[in-house]
């Protein structure tokens, strides 16, 4: 595809080389977002950051790429504080706003929406979550780490095995992620969730005509035996008629250490997109991983930076000059663990 000034709505846009384009675009962001050297490669743009729902890493990961490219960021977050609850439609919002920045990253609750707003805006839209929909930028950032740390073992995407778990039905980034491995080598996935939260029909049919060994099923001991990736999720607990609901499902795949050691490959490596749900109730990812090397949850979190970078770079077609714009940083970097 021709990144320059295109919209990021769906993985379905993408080819495999477009992933890969990607993917090669934020290695060469390392050295920016490690704070060894800085770029003002995107001096002077605006970024229209606008969240319909709440975020954390998404909202600020994509705020932070911008600025690590010498970009500017402005925000608005939820309805309450923009004219959508004076009843303006969302295209009239978009209108109004693509008038205001050079790009926007946008999260709304209804499934759809995001695209609907892009087709009013005058400038680039990045899906940042449309209701259950999609989330792209997650499914790039989650690829993008499956693929180091299987580099990391000696290991590559051509022989993916891998396990998702939770609230499939609901979770838009294992949606977006199910789109993205159909663009790559037939792998071993395994789908675990109780029946009323499964993979939606269609999503396991693509996965199938794209050539992968797909099982479901609703035993989580058995589900994550054998496989190099186990991708844990949240009940989604706002996409349920009820909280009622919802509690039916929540604690229902809880992975702690002990689960991992009884059931797991000694290498298996977890991942999350976050937030985990740590309440007592609810605990899919118990904090008594934490120590446990294989955790890339924050190797998840950091590596979102360099795909949005990446993505920056490919829409404002700057990818080739972001090291002719780029200078020593005056201060030393204040994070430790580098
Ligand atoms: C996810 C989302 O919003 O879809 N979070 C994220 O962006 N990393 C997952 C979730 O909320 O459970």
């Amino acid at each position: 595809m021709n990144f320059a000034g295109s919209h990021i709505l769906s993985i379905d846009q993408f080819q495999r080389e477009d992933i890969l384009k990607i993917f090669a675009t934020a290695d060469i962001m390392a050295p920016y977002a490690l704070r060894k050297s800085q770029t003002r490669v995107l001096e002077g743009a605006i970024l229209g950051n606008m969240f319909f729902e709440s975020s954390t890493r998404t909202r600020i990961s994509f705020g932070a790429a911008f600025n690590l490219l010498g970009g500017e960021v402005r925000e608005t977050s939820g309805f309450s504080s923009s004219a959508i609850v004076k009843g303006e439609s969302l295209q009239d919002t978009a209108r109004v706003l693509s008038g205001y920045s050079d790009i926007i990253c946008m999260r709304h609750p209804t499934e759809g929406s995001v695209a609907d707003f892009a087709s009013a805006s005058r400038v680039p839209v990045i899906n940042g979550g449309d209701g259950h929909n999609e989330h792209p930028t997650q499914a790039l950032l989650d690829l993008y780490t499956i693929q180091s740390e299987l580099r990391a073992q000696g290991r590559s995407l051509d022989t993916l095995r891998i396990a998702m778990i939770g609230d499939l039905k609901f979770g838009r980034t294992v949606h977006s992620l199910v789109r993205l491995l159909c663009l790559f080598t037939p792998a071993r996935i395994v789908l675990v969730s109780p029946a009323e939260l499964s993979m939606p029909a269609e999503l396991v049919e693509a996965l199938r005509s794209a050539g992968h060994d797909v099982f479901e099923t609703d035993n989580l001991n058995q589900g994550i035996s054998e496989v190099d990736i186990v991708y844990s999720t949240r009940i989604q607990e706002e996409r349920f008629p009820s909280a009622e609901e919802a509690d039916l499902y929540r604690g229902n795949f809880r992975l702690n250490q002990a689960v991992y050691t009884a059931n797991c490959e000694p290498n298996t490596v977890i991942m999350h997109p976050l937030p985990r749900d740590s309440r007592a109730e609810a605990n899919e990812l118990d904090s008594d991983l934490d120590d446990n090397p294989n955790l890339a949850i924050f190797r998840q979190t950091d590596n979102g930076v360099l795909v949005r970078m990446a993505l920056f770079a490919l829409i404002f077609d700057v990818a080739h000059l972001v090291e002719r714009y780029a200078s020593d940083l005056p201060w030393r970097s204040t994070r430790r663990g580098l």
